[in-house]
């Protein structure tokens, strides 16, 4: 990076830090206004304002219009408003973590109740394309940490002779549940309220395990334990899936590393595990080596290692 990138780098960050505490972004996401209307009621110096909202223009965020300015498409998006909030408030927190550490505190269940039906929507080509590049499943899909149930039932939309299971807490049931209504899918879909890390899974039962988005939850040890415990409830032929951002490809490195810095904002001992890594843990599994289905298209860095348990 040549030293004009890197202010373009610092100005880029202090200017979206700046628009977000200021209201500037959420006001812009709530409408076209001029600047001297948005400095009034803001309460901002009108000048710094113009000069903040060309810069936002420059960066892609903010766009100036006939009547104004306004927030451009990729904030206005369904959903993409309420992400950059949450994104600023976690991302604000990285002094204390770096001082001292210490993740943001949560209310886990509270949060994934109002986040996982936004990953649904965020990760739903993702998950059609994987149902779509996996041979049709008979039989039942265990989706462990479900959230939504994206995954699952994406694979179930395709497989006529499929069911999902969705393991997860209860209060994270109503968004597999809004999702498989919204889909069609109510009538195939099961709920099952346990914690993956000591849920008893009748053994030989399953023709898909679905592991996404988990396993950057938890350190290295927990992950490969989970496999192992969730391995003997797959049927003989049955596939362990692992979904996630995989830090694999160089030309992600900026998005990976910013990702593993939200995953350990958010929780200690969160990370992005290697691909090579977690298909280590798949043999370990007792699965044979899994192929990696790329999903890099959809979201920056995703894939999918598909592994048959050993026979
Ligand atoms: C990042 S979300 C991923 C949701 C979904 N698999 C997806 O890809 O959109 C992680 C999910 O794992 C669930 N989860 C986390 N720890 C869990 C545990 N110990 N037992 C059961 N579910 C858990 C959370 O409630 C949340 O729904």
């Amino acid at each position: 990076m040549s030293a004009h990138q890197v202010m373009v780098e610092a100005a880029r960050t202090a200017t979206v830090v700046a628009a977000w505490r200021s209201g500037l972004l959420s006001r812009l996401e709530r409408g076209t206004s001029s600047c001297g209307a948005l400095a009034s009621e803001l309460g901002l110096h009108e000048e710094a304002t113009r000069l903040v909202l060309e810069a936002l223009a420059a960066f892609g965020l903010a766009e100036r219009t006939e009547g104004g300015w306004r927030a451009a498409p990729c904030i206005t998006e369904r959903g993409a408003a309420e992400n950059v909030d949450e994104l600023a408030r976690l991302y604000a927190h990285l002094p204390t973590l770096l001082a001292s550490g210490e993740t943001v505190r949560v209310d886990r269940d509270e949060s994934y109740v109002r986040v996982t039906p936004r990953l649904g929507e965020m990760f739903q080509s993702a998950a059609e394309a994987l149902a779509a590049a996996l041979p049709p499943v008979d039989g039942l899909v265990l989706d462990v940490g479900a959230g939504s149930a994206v995954w699952s039932l994406a694979m179930v939309a395709r497989s006529p002779d499929a069911r999902a299971v969705a393991l997860d807490s209860a209060a994270v049931h109503s968004a597999a549940r809004a999702r498989a209504s919204s889909l069609g899918l109510s009538e195939r879909l099961d709920t099952l309220a346990a914690d993956f890390t000591t849920a008893e899974l009748a053994a030989g039962t399953y023709a898909r395990v679905v592991v996404a988005n988990v396993l950057h939850l938890e350190p290295a040890h927990v992950c490969e334990r989970l496999l192992a415990r969730i391995s003997p409830a797959l049927r003989p032929g049955g596939e362990l899936v692992v979904v996630d951002v995989l830090a694999a490809s160089p030309e992600r490195a900026a998005f990976v590393a910013s990702y593993a810095l939200h995953l350990r904002l958010r929780r200690d001992g969160a990370r992005v595990h290697p691909a090579a890594e977690i298909a280590d843990w798949l043999e370990r599994a007792g699965c044979n080596r899994p192929r990696l289905v790329s999903l890099d298209s959809h979201v920056p860095g995703m894939g999918a290692l598909v592994a048959t348990i050993r026979g």
